[in-house]
């Protein structure tokens, strides 16, 4: 099954993939062992400097021991690749999807570099993410009120001419949602999100950025209202974090990782493991996007 009509099956049925964010082996056997008892694709992703620091080629080559583990297939996503070149190398390397985040550029420009994405990225059966909207933040822990600015949001309309323009497969919308996790966040503004729907159609898959953080009966809302991918990265860091100090704190002699990690595993497991349960209750229901592969 190709990874469009893996999006297509999880936008009809409302059961959106997740996007789990990694740069180290300990998060990606959390990631591994949660997501074996669902059954359910997902995509991992790594931004530049997590594919960097992973270097590309062991990245697709650790995807792939992944899906040797888990028995099914699963998506390698580049995340916010800021420039043409490097998201050539990502496809070259093997990677499944990519995300052109143009959200810094003007409209006019963003549109561009994201129509020679699509260019180079189709033709070799990869499916392309842009951005519109400017998602801000850092993939942390922050102190004090997340506020996101109107001028930073989606702009419907622009939206709309953008899918138009670029045919990109995937959106990355900013409807409130914001990087990192904070003290205390804004409501997301579901309104807003219903009209991007309205004006890119079923056509595009909608994806929420910041996923971590966000109260789960908005993001309940905001996969009812269209969104079809929501990326993790922060709470992932924060497990891996917490687990390893603990770790260190238990036994300030320990030196040897094999001994010090399955405690990070664990604890990245379970970030995870809630993650699916939130749209995976019914298991023998949602088995069929395995299934169809
Ligand atoms: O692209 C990555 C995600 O948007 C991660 O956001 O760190 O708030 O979970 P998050
Ligand atoms: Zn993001």
């Amino acid at each position: 099954m190709s990874t469009k009509k893996i999006f297509s099956a999880a936008q009809r049925r409302h059961i959106p993939l997740y996007q789990f964010n990694f740069s180290d082996l300990s998060q990606l056997w959390g990631i591994i062992n949660a997501t074996k008892n669902f059954k359910t694709p997902f995509i991992l992703g790594t931004s530049e400097g997590e594919s960097r620091f992973l270097g590309l080629n062991f990245t697709v080559a650790l995807k792939r021991e992944a899906e040797k583990e888990l028995g099914f297939p699963i998506i390698l996503n580049l995340d916010h690749g800021k420039s043409l070149s490097y998201i050539k190398e990502a496809v070259n390397a093997g990677y499944d999807m990519v995300h052109f985040d143009g959200s810094s550029l003007p409209l006019k420009e963003n549109i561009e570099i994201t129509k020679k994405v699509v260019g180079y990225a189709r033709k070799r059966g990869i499916i392309v993410e842009g951005e519109v909207g400017v998602v801000r933040g850092s993939s942390r822990f922050h102190k004090g009120i997340a506020k996101v600015s109107k001028k930073d949001m989606t702009k419907p309309e622009e939206a709309e001419v953008f899918a138009k323009e670029t045919k990109v497969d995937a959106l990355a919308t900013v409807f409130g949602n914001i990087h990192g996790v904070y003290e205390k966040m804004e409501s997301l503004d579901l309104k807003r999100l219903s009209m991007i729907k309205r004006r890119v159609g079923e056509r595009v898959f909608l994806v929420l950025h910041g996923g971590s953080g966000i109260p789960i009966p908005q993001v309940k809302s905001a996969v009812k209202k269209g969104i079809v991918k929501i990326n993790i990265n922060t709470d992932i860091r924060c497990a891996w974090r917490e687990a390893l100090e603990r770790a260190l704190r238990i036994d300030p002699y320990e030196v040897a990782p094999s001994k010090l990690m399955p405690s990070v595993v664990e604890a990245v497991e379970k970030v995870i493991n809630k993650k699916m349960k939130l749209f995976n209750e019914n298991h023998s229901r949602h088995q069929y996007l395995y299934k169809m592969r």
